[in-house]
C-alpha cells in the first residue's frame, strides 16, 4: 500500500514537507501545490521556489501544474524539465469557479472534446511523464464516466481521484459508489482522495475498495499528520508521543518558515494556519486555537502551543 500527501497550497509546501521528514513516517510519494502563470506569463513565485530541488533534498516530489491552454502547459512543463524533474501531475481538480470559469482546474471536466483535443497537442511535445489528479465532475459525479474512456487514449502513469464533483466544493459525501464504477473504466492506475480523517474510517474504505493500493491524504495532513503511520501501522499512536511529536512538527516547520524568510510576521502567519488544523484533533483544541489566533509574536505562539505537552 501507498500513501500520497496530497498537494494542499500554502500547507504542504517543503516546509511542512521537510519537517514531516524529520519528525512522521509513512508519506511514500510527496505531490508539491500546483504551478500556474500570473497574468504577465511569469509564473507564480511561491510555488515556482517551493519545488525546486535544494529545497527538497529528501525525497522525490511530484510537482504539478494548473493551466488552460498548450502554451500555458509548456511554459510550466518546461520549467519543470529544467529542473530535473521527470514527471508532472496535471491538476483538474479545483473547483473554485475563479479558476473553473477559465477552464482551469475541474473547469475541463464538462468538456470531454476539449480534454481530448489538449491530450493530443500535448503528447508529441511532451519531455515528462504525465498524472492527472482530478474530481469527477463539475456538475455530476457521473460526468467522470465520459472522461475515462478520453483518457484510456493515453499512456498517463495515474489518475488520482478525489472522488466529488466540483459544485460540492468541499461539502456533501465522497461518491465511494461512483469510484467503484471508475475502477471498470479505466486502464489506468487509480488513486483514491477524499475524506481520508482517520484510521478508522480509512480501513472502511480500504475494505469497500480492496483493489485500491494508493490513497492521497489532504486536509488530515494537517490536523493529523500522524495518520500516515497510524495507517501504515495500523495503530493509533498513544496521546503523549502524539502531542509530543505535533510540538517537534511545528518547531520543524517554524524553523523551515524563519529560514527562507526572517520575517517572523510570516512565519507567525504560517504556524496559526497550520495550528487551526492541529487543534482539531486536540481535546482542548478550540480554547488553545482562540488563544494562538490572538498570538502577536512566535514566542507567545509558542508559549500556547507548548501547554499541550504539560
Ligand atoms: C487549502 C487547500 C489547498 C489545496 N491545494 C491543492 C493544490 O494545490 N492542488 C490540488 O490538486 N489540490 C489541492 N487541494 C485539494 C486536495 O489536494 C485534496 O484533493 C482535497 O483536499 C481532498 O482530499 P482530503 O479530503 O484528503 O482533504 C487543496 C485543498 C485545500 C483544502
Amino acid at each position: 500500500m501507498e500513501l500520497l500527501l496530497a498537494p494542499l497550497q500554502t500547507y504542504t509546501d517543503h516546509h511542512y514537507r521537510n519537517a514531516f521528514h524529520q519528525v512522521y513516517t509513512g508519506i511514500d510519494q510527496y505531490y508539491a501545490p500546483y504551478l500556474r502563470l500570473n497574468n504577465d506569463g511569469s509564473i507564480k513565485e511561491g510555488p515556482k521556489v517551493d519545488i525546486l530541488p535544494k529545497n527538497n533534498p529528501y525525497f522525490n516530489i511530484t510537482p504539478q501544474l494548473m493551466c488552460c491552454g498548450i502554451d500555458e502547459f509548456f511554459i510550466l512543463h518546461d520549467y519543470i524539465v529544467s529542473l530535473g524533474y521527470e514527471e508532472v501531475n496535471w491538476n483538474m481538480g479545483c473547483p473554485y469557479p475563479m479558476v473553473t470559469n477559465r477552464n482551469l482546474g475541474a473547469g475541463i471536466l464538462n468538456k470531454p472534446d476539449e480534454l481530448h483535443r489538449l491530450l493530443e497537442a500535448i503528447y508529441p511535445r511532451l519531455k515528462l511523464k504525465l498524472g492527472i489528479k482530478m474530481r469527477m465532475g463539475m456538475e455530476e459525479t457521473s460526468e467522470i464516466l465520459d472522461l475515462l474512456p478520453i483518457l484510456n487514449q493515453f499512456p498517463l502513469t495515474e489518475i488520482i481521484i478525489h472522488a466529488r464533483n466540483a459544485k460540492q466544493l468541499y461539502t456533501g459525501g465522497c461518491d465511494v459508489e461512483m469510484f467503484k464504477q471508475c475502477i471498470n473504466e479505466t486502464d489506468h492506475r487509480l488513486s483514491y482522495n477524499g475524506d481520508i480523517n482517520n484510521l478508522e474510517g480509512f480501513e472502511e474504505l480500504r475494505d469497500q475498495l480492496p483493489t485500491i493500493n494508493r490513497w492521497m491524504i489532504g486536509r488530515a495532513a494537517v490536523s493529523n499528520p500522524a495518520l500516515f503511520e497510524e495507517i501504515k501501522t495500523g495503530q493509533l499512536i498513544d496521546t503523549s508521543t502524539y502531542r509530543e511529536r505535533l510540538l517537534a512538527f511545528s518547531k520543524a516547520i517554524e524553523s523551515s518558515c524563519l529560514v527562507s524568510n526572517p520575517d517572523q510576521g510570516f512565519a507567525l502567519s504560517r504556524m496559526k494556519s497550520y495550528w487551526e488544523g492541529f487543534c482539531e484533533e486536540l481535546s482542548e483544541g478550540k480554547q488553545l486555537f482562540r488563544k494562538i489566533k490572538k498570538a502577536k509574536s512566535l514566542n507567545e505562539l509558542n508559549d500556547f502551543t507548548e501547554s499541550i505537552v504539560d
